[in-house]
């Protein structure tokens, strides 16, 4: 298969692009850097700039699926410049895929990452992907955005994946670093009074993920978390124990983190729990369900 990658060069593109060349696939991927290039055969590079409306459309030849994980960091003080870049590089870029697509005579499969964090922060509501209870906050509305871009994929007959990713935990970045250094170092702690829930996915599950829904042609929404969400206070606990550390802090109060981050502190005070519902429906073999075999396995690679 010829599959199209935006976002590759980042943290979940860098290791689903080696799964997927190690399972024999081509590769194009597009990607904002003018200068960056790659040594496998397999694999070619094409530029595009969303902000500018321009993309190099030979990225789209032979292609069969599209996997879109293009998008500023959302975990970047939510400043009204750095918000317009969080909303726009994701909008921005879905619809200029969307136009190629459109003057192609492809059809591809889009797998279009989205997030958990379209939910409406809840301590006691489970959510599947039926639920449409969705946030109105800044991060809640970029993903519900995000999402009806897609959709629109729909209109020209290519299946469409929404993939709501939960906390990615990996030792190569994301929230896993700066959670488990602290915590190494017996300085660990939670936020608030640690109850939220924290609906986490090992890389190597959600690089599983992708690749389930590209084999099975999986369409609509698809919550990519493990089966077994935890509190906050048990993510940190659970990486203490793992490395032998103490664990006696208590939680830091909101308003410090208001201070520090501003609004985007609501970000490691929402509670959510996304149940995988329809990946459990299709017995995914998910090689990660626990969070503590998860959390070893990051630890022991990382020494
Ligand atoms: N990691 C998580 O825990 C998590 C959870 C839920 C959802 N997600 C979503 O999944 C996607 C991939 O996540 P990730 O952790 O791999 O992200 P990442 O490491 O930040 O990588 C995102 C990639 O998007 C491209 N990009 C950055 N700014 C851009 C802009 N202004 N316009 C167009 N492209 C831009 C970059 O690729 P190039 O430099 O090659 O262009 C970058 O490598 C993101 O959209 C993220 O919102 C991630």
């Amino acid at each position: 298969m010829r599959i199209l990658v935006t976002g590759a060069t980042g943290l979940i593109g860098t290791q689903l692009c080696s799964h997927l060349l190690s399972k024999g696939h081509f590769l194009n991927i597009l990607t904002t850097r003018t200068t960056w290039q790659t040594n496998y055969e397999q694999t070619r590079v094409f530029q595009w700039s969303p902000q500018n409306a321009q993309i190099d459309h030979r990225a789209l030849e032979g292609v069969n699926a599209i996997i879109n994980l293009a998008g500023a960091k959302i975990n970047q003080r939510w400043t009204t410049k750095n918000k317009r870049s969080i909303l726009n590089s994701r909008i921005q870029s879905t619809r200029l895929l969307f136009d190629a697509v459109k003057q192609s005579k492809q059809k591809p499969h889009l797998i279009n990452a989205s997030a958990i964090g379209i939910y409406r922060s809840d301590f006691q509501r489970h959510y599947s992907e039926s639920d449409a209870v969705f946030s109105n906050d800044f991060d809640g509305e970029v993903v519900r955005q995000w999402e009806e871009e897609a959709k629109q994929f729909e209109e020209l007959s290519c299946k469409t994946t929404l993939l709501r990713i939960g906390l990615v935990l990996s030792i190569k970045g994301g929230a896993f670093v700066p959670l488990s250094l602290p915590t190494r170092w017996g300085l660990g702690a939670w936020f608030g009074n640690g109850k939220q829930w924290q609906s986490w996915i090992h890389i190597d599950d959600l690089v599983g993920v992708i690749d389930y829904c590209l084999q099975n042609q999986m369409e609509g929404c698809v919550n990519a978390t493990a089966p077994n969400p935890v509190r906050q206070r048990d993510l940190i606990e659970t990486i203490a124990k793992t490395v032998g550390a103490p664990q006696f802090f208590p939680g830091i109060p909101r308003f410090l983190m208001s201070i520090t981050l501003g609004e985007m502190h609501k970000l490691v005070f929402d509670s959510i729990y996304a149940k995988p519902e329809r990946l459990l429906d299709s017995r995914y073999p998910f090689e990660f369900p626990k969070l503590s075999a998860c959390v070893a396995d990051l630890i022991a690679k990382d020494k």
